[in-house]
């Protein structure tokens, strides 16, 4: 759907090919703006599945994304408070639903695809915020704690894409994956997160040239620390204190769980439309920094 000023913009005063007027835009801006979708045609139709959306930060994108129109399902390990976040999202005026799913489970991400197709009859999108965070010594940590990390952040993320890419095959789509600086930037005690999420970047990477020709966009969003209850949790664990990470970024404070929300938003939207098989850091400067 064009606006009337997208229109005027492509079509006033010359015909296709014809030569730019002095002010009007080179042809390269008005292809964009010919693709551009209105917010208006989104708010309607377009309908998100959140993965770990019931707390942190994936409960601030699935809000942040229905105050933008889409009808959302969130979807989580924490069952009620999928529901009570649905709830909130909808007493809000929103359009959400509420699901139960353990993203290590293959058939329950399938179950929650399907739930978004049986709840508002299509699914257009897929974000994937599940996550657990447990820093712990590499030379004593336990065999099974290093496979739920894993099984959690990597194997979590590809059985939540594949069963979403089956329902998005013959229209298209856009997965984004909630990575960290840490698929990066290495920090001790967190050997299998940082290769969990190093594993996650490489999936965007596949899945977006594999998924390309079905016009499926996979991308990923790296915050460093967002202000969350994983990060509050770590501080009042010792793990991490805030005026460390903050003396660390360059922008000298957290991220703010909607800052990762806005990202997650642009990747989704039309005007990430040519974007695929990237990672955006949210992060204040933190990989960029490499001095003392
Ligand atoms: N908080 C940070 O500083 C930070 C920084 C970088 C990346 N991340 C990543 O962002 C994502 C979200 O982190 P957060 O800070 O919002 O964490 P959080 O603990 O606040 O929320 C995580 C959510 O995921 C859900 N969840 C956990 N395991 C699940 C599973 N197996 N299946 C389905 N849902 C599950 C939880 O119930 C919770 O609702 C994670 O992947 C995390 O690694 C967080």
């Amino acid at each position: 759907m064009r606006s009337r000023d997208d229109a005027q913009n492509c079509e006033s005063a010359r015909g296709p090919g014809g030569p730019a007027k002095p002010g009007e835009q080179p042809p390269e801006q008005n292809l964009m703006l010919r693709s551009n979708v209105s917010p208006m045609a989104n708010r309607t139709e377009r309908v998100i599945l959140v993965f770990g959306g019931a707390g942190g930060i994936g409960a601030v994108v699935g809000t942040h994304l229905a105050s933008g129109g889409s009808r959302v399902v969130i979807a989580d390990l924490n069952e009620a408070q999928a529901h009570a976040q649905a709830s909130a999202i909808n007493a809000e005026g929103g359009q959400a639903v509420g699901v139960a799913c353990d993203v290590t489970n293959p058939e329950l991400c399938d179950r929650a695809a399907q739930n978004a197709l049986d709840s508002f009859g299509r699914l257009d999108a897929v974000v994937n915020c599940a996550g657990i965070s447990q820093p712990q010594d590499t030379i004593s940590l336990a065999p099974a704690d290093w496979a739920r990390m894993v099984d959690v952040q990597l194997n979590g993320s590809f059985y939540v894409a594949q069963a979403c890419a089956r329902r998005m095959w013959d229209k298209g789509g856009a997965i984004v994956f909630i990575t960290s600086i840490n698929a990066e930037a290495a920090f001790p005690r967190r050997a299998a997160y940082c290769s969990a999420k190093a594993g996650v970047a490489m999936l965007t990477k596949v899945l977006a040239i594999e998924w390309a020709e079905r016009r499926i966009r996979v991308n990923a969003v790296g915050p460093a620390h967002v202000a969350t209850p994983m990060t509050q949790q770590n501080i009042a664990a010792g793990n991490i204190s805030e005026a460390q990470i903050n003396a660390r970024i360059p922008m000298g404070r957290l991220v703010q769980p909607g800052e990762v929300a806005g990202a997650v938003s642009f990747l989704l939207s039309e005007q990430a439309g040519f974007i695929t098989g990237q990672s955006l850091y949210v992060d204040g400067g933190w990989l960029a920094y490499g001095y003392f």
